[in-house]
């Protein structure tokens, strides 16, 4: 089969993880008699200092004509300075607006050949974890109405949310759940703000019909936020609003202790989304050859498996990483402690690519 992939590399290490990841698609391809097509188009920083917009039409336009999305990570202190329509995250969000990826699903677990990294309490890391995040992700607060006053000494943002908003991603988040441990818990602050009291009754109605064979259960973000820590065990499936999601998913990305290994899909109606590693641009570090590109690869094997459906070609980039691994090779991130034989970025690509052929 043919699939047409816009590559979106961004700023920082985004190209350099990118490009990795783009040779592990190809011999992928190749091995299974695919046909992948790559169009590259700029966003972010890079597309700032290039169009002097952080988000060119033309890049909505080729990732609206493509199958899917591959993205680096955008920004960098190199635009902090730029007002603020203008800044690199835009282009993020605007992307997702444009696509209409309403969903974001962000796991965090414990990979096995790497539970030494887990920031935890020994005994709590024992227990293992593996759960998945489902954050909103084009409503709530970072797409609400906002601004000052006229002194410019006053400032809002606001939070809404649709039963229609709150449907479509729970959905998800309930499907998700049934093909993992089946138990979901929804995130809310429902002890004070409205929109997350019409975000529990909207969770439970369609759990009460439409999934009773899910075990639900409700959790404030502040408990959620602490149980994370103290016993991230408890949970299979969460799901929350745009901000809280965004929070708690760099939460317990953290507590792996490997953020360089965790991938994201992004997705809406239609089969096409947008994948991207949970790191950033990583600025200090870009150009020297140091970056993983393993979250990256990852995020390429999510979009095999819930774009194009081809789980069997997933799971095969996905055995390449954790055979990588469990051999012990590790990249600068992810090393033990006075680990001397770690490698560079594109050794870690090689490494990859070698158990791919
Ligand atoms: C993320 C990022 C973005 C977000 C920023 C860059 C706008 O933090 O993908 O989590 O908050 O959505
Ligand atoms: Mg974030």
């Amino acid at each position: 089969m043919k699939y047409n992939i816009a590559l979106v590399p961004g700023d920082g290490i985004g190209p350099e993880i990118v490009g990795a990841t783009v040779e592990v698609l190809k011999i992928t391809a190749g091995k299974f008699g695919h046909d992948f097509a790559f169009n590259t188009y700029l966003a972010g920083g890079s597309a700032l200092d290039e169009f002097g917009v952080p988000l060119p039409q033309e890049t909505v336009d080729g990732c609206l004509a493509s199958d899917s999305v591959l993205l680096g990570a955008v920004g960098g202190p190199k635009w902090d300075a730029v007002p603020n329509h203008m800044r690199p995250e835009k282009a993020l969000l605007g992307l997702r607006k444009a696509l209409g990826l309403y969903t974001n699903l962000r796991p965090a677990a414990i990979q096995p050949a790497l539970a030494e990294a887990c920031v935890l309490r020994p005994d709590i890391a024992a227990k293992g974890f593996d759960l998945m995040i489902v954050r909103e992700l084009t409503g709530g607060i970072y797409f609400g109405d906002r601004g000052r006053n006229e002194a410019g000494d006053a400032a809002y943002d606001t939070e809404a949310y649709s039963v229609m908003e709150i449907e479509r991603v729970a959905r998800r988040a309930f499907e998700t759940a049934r093909r993992r441990k089946g138990h979901l818990t929804s995130v809310d602050k429902a002890n004070v703000l409205e929109t997350s009291r019409l975000w529990r009754e909207t969770v439970h109605r369609l759990g009460e019909t439409e999934y009773p064979d899910v075990r639900l259960d409700d959790m404030y973000v502040d408990n959620a936020a602490m149980q994370i820590i103290r016993d991230p065990s408890f949970f299979d499936v969460l799901v929350t609003s745009n901000m809280f999601g965004d929070i708690l998913s760099d939460e317990a990305s953290q507590v792996t202790g490997s953020i360089g290994l965790l991938a994201s899909a992004s997705l809406g109606d239609s089969s096409r989304g947008m994948y991207e590693p949970i790191h950033g641009s990583a600025p200090d570090i870009a150009g020297k050859d140091l970056a993983n590109p393993i979250a990256t690869v990852l995020s390429a094997a999510m979009m095999l498996r819930y774009s194009f459906d081809l789980a069997e070609e997933a799971d095969y980039i996905e055995k390449a990483v954790a055979d990588v691994l469990s051999e012990g090779w590790r990249t600068a991130d992810i090393k033990a402690p006075g680990q001397e034989d770690w490698l560079r970025g594109s050794e870690m690509r090689d490494k990859i690519l070698e158990k791919l052929v």
